[in-house]
């Protein structure tokens, strides 16, 4: 029987690491709308990914708000490795590599909590929650005088916080964090810094078996699904109907950060009236004037956070939902998600109760949008794996918005087109992707 094979095309598993390089250069193809099915799942993509953006980027673990008090502490992971984010007992945020010191066991297995010190569960080696080493078992009668403490500590991790969100990097060399947001910043500013805000409760986590990357690309582009996908919200009458979902901005700022800015809101303002002062003060006079004007704000930070200001009817009235979540890598086809939701400290407790709701009814991990993307997630990735003589030939169509000129008239920075049924922003995150990939 002859084979169906019609072109010997390379097994990306037998190839070395810069034959899957060149490969990769070759076959992906962000300018010209081309991304091939293969990237969604293969194990070797998947390491180089972990080698060189998730060992290197600048990653989210933890908001602010959930370590107020002096010992406070929770627990996160980080390319890969346990942390402890630690609110020290010298008022100091820190981020230390959840590793005893003596024989690396995984110093503290708890999600959160507030401790002074962390006692190793192995040996019992004692340090305190700033990382300092102050205490051994029968030290004297095993030691002597041979141990220096003060040469043990936890390994600290750099680490640097923008309107309160703490951000990690394992790479020394990174670049600053205020240099890697860039631009990005402007619009953060409209879901962090518009008020302060608090964590609701802890995140919720629950796993998808689909590649982290669809997150991000839906994320940063897809605003077109959404009337689609998302069809039967509509039918109950939850959104508007028509084409709302197309209209507003798609911008990029590159680093591969975008966002869709859905706007106006056909339903009146949806943040709480009691804070317009304080949205006023702290806000620009433009920035103010887009979240005047918002219904939705869907914001990707590279490689894999997803922001989400949203709003909806509830009790009669016009509640926003303010989220982050990761799309954290557990494998070359699956996920873990962490959801936060986020309110306005100083709203009435009504209003945070109704916009936890919101949330919850909507992207939480039950949420009637959320349920649908999961399934858009998983088919893809189980689908890109593809035998290999189809991969050649399996080659998405990312060409949307291609004819379309980005606009110069905007108020925020970034690249803008008008309207959001684009694929221009999905372009420019492949191609900073495949640019970290195969960075020599
Ligand atoms: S490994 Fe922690 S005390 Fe020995
Ligand atoms: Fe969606």
């Amino acid at each position: 029987m002859t084979t169906t094979r019609t072109k010997q095309v390379p097994r990306l598993d037998e190839m070395t690491r810069s034959e899957l390089i060149q490969y990769l250069k070759d076959t992906v193809k962000p300018e010209e709308g081309l991304i091939p099915s293969y990237i969604f799942s293969h194990p070797k993509v998947y390491e180089l990914e972990m080698e060189k953006i998730f060992l290197k980027d600048w990653l989210f673990i933890a908001h602010k708000s959930e370590i107020p008090n002096k010992g406070d502490f929770v627990t996160r992971e980080l390319g890969g490795q346990s942390v402890i984010v630690t609110h020290g007992a010298d008022g100091e945020i820190r981020v230390l590599l959840n590793v005893c010191t003596h024989r690396g066991m995984k110093l503290c297995r708890m999600d959160n909590g507030n401790q002074k010190n962390f006692t190793c569960p192995y040996h019992g080696f004692n340090f305190k929650n700033t990382g300092e080493l102050i205490g051994i078992p029968f030290q004297k009668v095993v030691y002597g005088d041979t141990m220096d403490k003060s040469t043990m500590g936890l390994k600290e991790i750099r680490h640097d916080v923008y309107a309160d969100l703490i951000f990690a990097t394992l790479d020394d060399d990174a670049v600053s964090l205020d240099e890697f947001l860039g631009d990005i910043k402007w619009y953060l500013d409209l879901a962090f810094n518009r008020a302060e805000m608090e964590v609701v409760g802890l995140p919720q986590k629950w796993n998808v078996d689909g590649t982290w990357k669809l997150g991000s690309d839906n994320t940063i582009s897809d605003s077109y699904h959404t009337l689609v996908s998302h069809g039967s919200i509509a039918k109950l009458g939850l959104v508007p109907t028509g084409d709302y979902s197309k209209y507003g901005y798609q911008i990029y700022t590159g680093n591969g950060h975008g966002l869709n800015l859905g706007m106006p809101n056909p339903d009146g303002f949806a943040f709480p009236e009691n804070l317009i002062n304080e949205y006023k003060e702290r806000l620009h006079e433009d920035q103010y004037d887009i979240l005047k004007q918002m219904k939705n704000m869907i914001v990707c930070v590279s490689p894999n956070i997803m922001i989400l200001i949203s709003s909806m009817e509830l009790k009669g009235q016009q509640v926003s939902h303010t989220s982050l979540r990761i799309w954290k890598p557990t494998g070359p086809d699956s996920m873990e998600i962490s959801a936060w939701v986020l309110v306005e400290k100083d709203a009435p407790e009504e209003w945070k109760r109704l916009s936890e709701q919101a949330n919850t009814l909507t992207f939480g991990s039950s949420g009637i949008f959320e349920q649908d993307d999961t399934e858009n997630f998983t088919d893809i990735t189980q689908n890109s794996k593809s035998p290999y003589h189809l991969q050649e030939n399996i080659v998405y169509n990312y060409t949307m918005g291609m004819h379309q000129e980005p606009v110069e008239n905007f108020v925020g920075p970034g690249i803008v087109y008008k309207d959001k049924f684009n694929e221009a922003n999905s372009r420019a995150f492949f191609r900073n992707w495949l640019d970290q990939i195969t960075a020599e």
